[in-house]
């Protein structure tokens, strides 16, 4: 059985060590104990150990230290740290240093033999050894990580987070506003997981109705209700071993979160009618673009429910905090919607990539890509110009250089070149507007039907005052 393994327990609670020592046995498990990290240190130090299970509020040295310690010196035992306070910091701490599981008193009996079983499995505990951000370059210059473009500063983070936590079993919640990627960082966790080779299932929390949740997401059997007409795999089965990803997870109803967190406290299910109960061995990867912490606020999500979601917690800015990745990501789309439309358009003028990126993209990377889309949709030359570019906040009038009369050439526009004949105009515009406004640039910017924050953006480039 499992006699052969060692496990080392440390907890400055007498009681605490006691308990988990007569568990371990219970299970055929070797247990040593230590009251301190010192003394820890030292025992791994004379003793082979296979796994070790530490508090992490200890006088005398912390388990999140301890854990840095046991790394700093080369010891690639797999650590799975317990504590009363859960505290989002802390939890990233420990996965970022290589702990395998991060986990909260009370915890369920379950539940740790299931994490201690699992972490003896994993063959070895540190993760962070393993990640190293891998870039990837293609011909263009475009750099990604899984798939996903990027190289602002913001992004880098994230995916150096992504290889650091990828390999550990802590469920992670991935918030941030629509369209920028968390479906795309969700699967690169699980690309880089060890699960890898198992299924990545998505469930679209709001879009399946409470009433068939249960049977779509944990099965069903023959004759459980009307209509059940044979058994059926539900979600959560067919991801076993795998990755669950809970996309909307925000939107899921109080009877669903109380029956998901029994789950996850409990690691198994029964299908609905069935009295068997199936191993839940999923790790779960949660996506929300409401704030969590919010809803937790305002008592529409389950606060026991959000720490067991969010051990990890993730934030993916919005595109307008992150300009630096427009460019590159219009290469990306430019490429992929060319190749798609037949067409041979290369780049964006250098007004319309200015134009794009002083817009603050309030659907971010999705926005951008259907704009890219349209404007390659659009386009006959082989340069996308500005009028080929359909944004929110820029619906023009047909006052246009290009649309308007001959005049466009006795005015030396086309000696200027499109972009900066384009800019002069604009610059001609705003101040006729701004004097027609008495100065107010809100009337200015409803007179040429654009943003306030366009109109006060120009003003500033231009210099018009
Ligand atoms: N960094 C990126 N590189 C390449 N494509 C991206 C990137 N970010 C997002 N996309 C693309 O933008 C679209 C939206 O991404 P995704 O579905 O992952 O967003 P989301 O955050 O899950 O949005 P929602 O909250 O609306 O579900 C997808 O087509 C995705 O491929
Ligand atoms: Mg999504």
């Amino acid at each position: 059985m499992n006699d052969s393994k060692k496990i080392l327990v440390v907890d400055d609670e007498l009681s605490m060590r006691e308990f988990l020592q007569i568990l371990l046995e219970k299970e055929g498990y070797a247990a040593q104990t230590a009251a301190n990290t010192t003394d820890a240190l030292s025992i791994l130090q004379q003793t082979p150990i296979d796994l070790v299970i530490s508090d992490i509020k200890m006088p005398g040295g912390s388990g999140l230290s301890f854990l840095e310690q046991m790394r700093a010196s080369g010891l690639q035992i797999p650590l799975i740290l317990i504590t009363a306070y859960a505290s989002p910091e802390d939890a990233v701490r420990a996965m970022k240093g290589g702990a395998f599981d991060y986990i909260t008193k009370p915890f369920n009996v379950g539940e740790i033999k299931e994490i201690i079983k699992n972490a003896l499995n994993s063959g070895g505990g540190a993760p962070s050894q393993q990640s190293s951000v891998q870039l990837t370059m293609n011909g263009d210059g475009v750099s990604s990580f899984q798939g996903i473009i990027g190289q602002s500063p913001e992004m880098k983070r994230i995916f150096d987070l992504i290889s650091r936590i990828a390999p550990t079993h802590a469920n992670v919640l991935i918030q941030g506003e629509s369209g920028t990627g968390k479906e795309l960082v969700a699967q690169a966790i699980h690309n880089l997981s060890k699960a890898a080779s198992h299924k990545f299932v998505p469930i679209v929390c709001n879009a399946i109705p409470e009433s068939l949740f249960e049977s779509e997401v944990f099965g069903h059997v023959k004759g459980a209700f009307t209509g059940a007409l044979a058994n059926k795999t539900g979600l959560f089965a067919e991801a076993n071993h795998g990755t669950v990803f809970l996309d909307e997870v925000g939107e899921l109803t109080p009877m669903i979160q109380t029956k998901l967190l029994r789950i996850i406290q409990e690691r198994e299910f029964k299908p609905v009618g069935s009295n068997e109960t199936i191993k839940a061995n999923v790790r779960i990867i949660s996506a929300s673009n409401r704030d969590l912490e919010e809803e937790v606020m305002a008592k529409r999500f389950r606060e026991d429910l959000f720490y067991r979601l969010a051990v990890v917690p993730l934030r993916v800015p919005p595109l307008r905090e992150r300009k630096g990745d427009v460019p590159l990501l219009v290469n990306h789309f430019l490429k992929k919607y060319s190749t798609l439309f037949g067409k041979e358009i290369t780049a964006l003028s250098s007004y319309a990539m200015e134009v794009l990126m002083e817009y603050d993209f309030p659907g971010n990377v999705r926005e951008l890509e259907n704009i890219i889309e349209r404007g390659v949709a659009l386009e006959n030359s082989n340069i996308i110009l500005p009028e080929s570019l359909t944004l929110a906040a820029h619906k023009r009038k047909k006052t246009h250089p290009t649309t308007e009369d001959d005049t466009a050439n006795h005015n030396g526009y086309f000696a200027m070149g499109l972009d900066d004949a384009v800019a002069c105009l604009e610059k001609k515009l705003i101040t006729q507007a701004l004097q027609q406004a008495d100065g107010s640039k809100i009337k200015a910017a409803e007179l040429l039907q654009t943003s306030f924050r366009s109109i006060r953006y120009k003003i500033k480039k231009y210099e018009i005052n």
